[in-house]
């Protein structure tokens, strides 16, 4: 059965997710459910386990549909932290959970990450663009943030979507 996905306003997704305790097959069966869901998204390239229902500290992150972006392709970060910030740039979102809209907002332009990923590794990735920008919205959902928080102005960067499948989401 697909995974339901949270939508604005639900106010599960203002929790704050807990880190994830051990790596093992059975989070590795639910990661594999939360990149099914990403892909059946249009335009998915990004997800976070708050976003299904499940508070841990889970993303997963592939923005190399778009072959003109520099990307590590598929992530899957766990426990991640952004250890450091670059540059600071407006750009629009989308998210799975806020299906009518998409907003611009200021994202740091290059950052380092440290997670773990599916086998329990310790990864660090540099990522900037709107990879790193995908990575951050993801991180957002972990500590129960929305694009909707970072709006730099209401009035002039929040636009209704004409069709859902018109924009990137992650
Ligand atoms: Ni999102």
């Amino acid at each position: 059965m697909a995974l339901e996905i949270l939508t604005y306003p639900d106010e599960r997704l203002k929790q704050i997710s807990l880190p994830v305790q051990q790596v093992d097959d059975s989070l590795r069966a639910f990661i594999a459910e939360l990149e099914r869901a990403m892909r059946a998204a249009p335009g998915g390239v990004g997800i976070a386990a708050p976003q299904v229902g499940c508070f841990q500290r889970i993303a997963i992150i592939d923005v190399s549909a778009r072959p003109e972006i520099a990307s590590h392709g598929r992530m899957v970060l766990i426990n991640p932290e952004i250890t450091s910030w670059e540059g600071m740039v407006k750009g629009r979102e989308g998210c799975m959970s806020v299906p009518d809209f998409t907003g611009n907002v200021m994202r740091a332009e290059r950052i380092t990450v440290s997670a773990l990923d599916e086998r329990g590794e310790p990864r660090k990735y540099h990522c900037e663009g709107y990879e790193a920008r995908a990575v951050q919205h993801e991180i957002d959902h972990l500590d129960g943030l929305l694009f909707l928080d970072r709006l730099v102005s209401r009035r002039t960067d929040l636009f209704r979507r004409k069709r859902y499948a018109s924009r990137k989401t992650a």
